[in-house]
């Protein structure tokens, strides 16, 4: 099966949806929609707006004729036609080819909480039809957590994050060793990953598992120094503390760093500068990396292996 993925991204994101898409789908997005043969549930990504289940393609008269010969029939069904940066149709247009789609199908009609919803639309002279799902930005619930902390990530980049950590494998474990108030964790117990959380301040752990808990999640998080976490995980998620640039903090950071390789095969790592001295020092090599800026605040996420 092919599918058509719809993106949306803000300039100041579109490095980390690059590499989000690079990790999950092995492309690397020039345009703000790419096709796939992988499926990904929507709303894993912030960036997939819609997904289109590409049932026929061809000319808009090859699709009619199909859907016609096939007598697809679906009760409480709805067409839309799917809106694609650069291939914009004019309204009038579009009510057409919905309306003619929508007439071949056999069934019921249904405007509102349709059953079924199916899209089409046009690329480069192809029409494309199909099921549609939209991004329901299921994320935004955790907005209203109710512990924050002055340096948590933005959930935007928390969910980015933990994408870029997995990667093409759901199946991956996964491990925060320096939490904080746990945004990472809260992306990927929503996204039902397997994670385990730790941060070496008692109150900004008992942030986390309020959080986590606030929600229903069932994720562990423990107050533990990095350097007594044990056990082995494939990917280590690490926001790394920052702050000031004395000689003890960056080697708090070294230590950081060394302490995931210990405990992790891959390491994501985000700072507000690249640290590829560290992350040589500690026996990875940087495979992939992007920024991403909040306001005037840049951050760095590094792929280590
Ligand atoms: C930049 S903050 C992480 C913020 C987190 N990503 C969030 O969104 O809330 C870094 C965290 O590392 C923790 N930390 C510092 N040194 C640590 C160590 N040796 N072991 C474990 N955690 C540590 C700090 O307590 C702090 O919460």
């Amino acid at each position: 099966m092919k599918y058509l993925y719809i993106l949306n991204y803000n300039i100041e994101e579109s490095e980390m949806c690059a590499l989000e898409m690079r990790r999950v789908f092995h492309i690397n997005p020039t345009e703000k929609y790419f096709f796939s043969e992988h499926s990904e549930d929507v709303t894993r990504s912030l960036f997939t707006k819609k997904k289109l289940e590409v049932w026929l393609e061809g000319s808009l008269e090859d699709i009619i004729n199909e859907i016609e010969s096939k007598e697809l029939t679906f009760d409480g069904y709805k067409v839309e036609y799917v809106d694609v940066e650069g291939y914009e149709a004019h309204y009038k247009d579009k009510n057409d080819i919905t309306y003619k789609v929508g007439y071949a199908i056999l069934g019921d009609f249904k405007m509102k909480n349709p059953n079924y919803l199916f899209g089409i639309t046009e690329i480069d002279g192809v029409y494309y039809f199909g099921l549609l799902t939209k991004n329901t930005q299921d994320w935004h619930k955790h907005d209203n957590k109710p512990h924050h902390f002055s340096t948590a990530l933005p959930i935007r980049q928390a969910r980015s994050i933990v994408n870029i950590a997995v990667g093409d494998n759901p199946n991956k474990s996964l491990v925060d060793p320096c939490c904080g108030v746990g945004t990472v964790l809260l992306e990927a117990s929503n996204l039902g990953f397997r994670i385990d959380g730790f941060d070496i301040h008692y109150p900004v752990k008992e942030g986390a598992r309020k959080n986590l808990e606030f929600y229903g999640y069932h994720t562990v998080v423990l107050r533990k120094d990095i350097q007594d976490v044990e056990g082995h995980y494939d990917t280590a998620i690490i926001d790394i503390p920052y702050g000031l640039f004395t000689h003890v903090e960056q080697e708090t950071q070294q230590m950081i760093v060394n302490n995931a390789r210990r405990i992790a095969d891959e390491l994501i790592l985000v700072s507000n500068r690249r640290m590829i001295d560290e992350i040589e020092r500690a026996g990875f090599e940087l495979v992939d990396e992007c920024s991403v800026t909040k306001a005037t605040f840049v951050r760095y996420i590094m792929v280590c292996r």
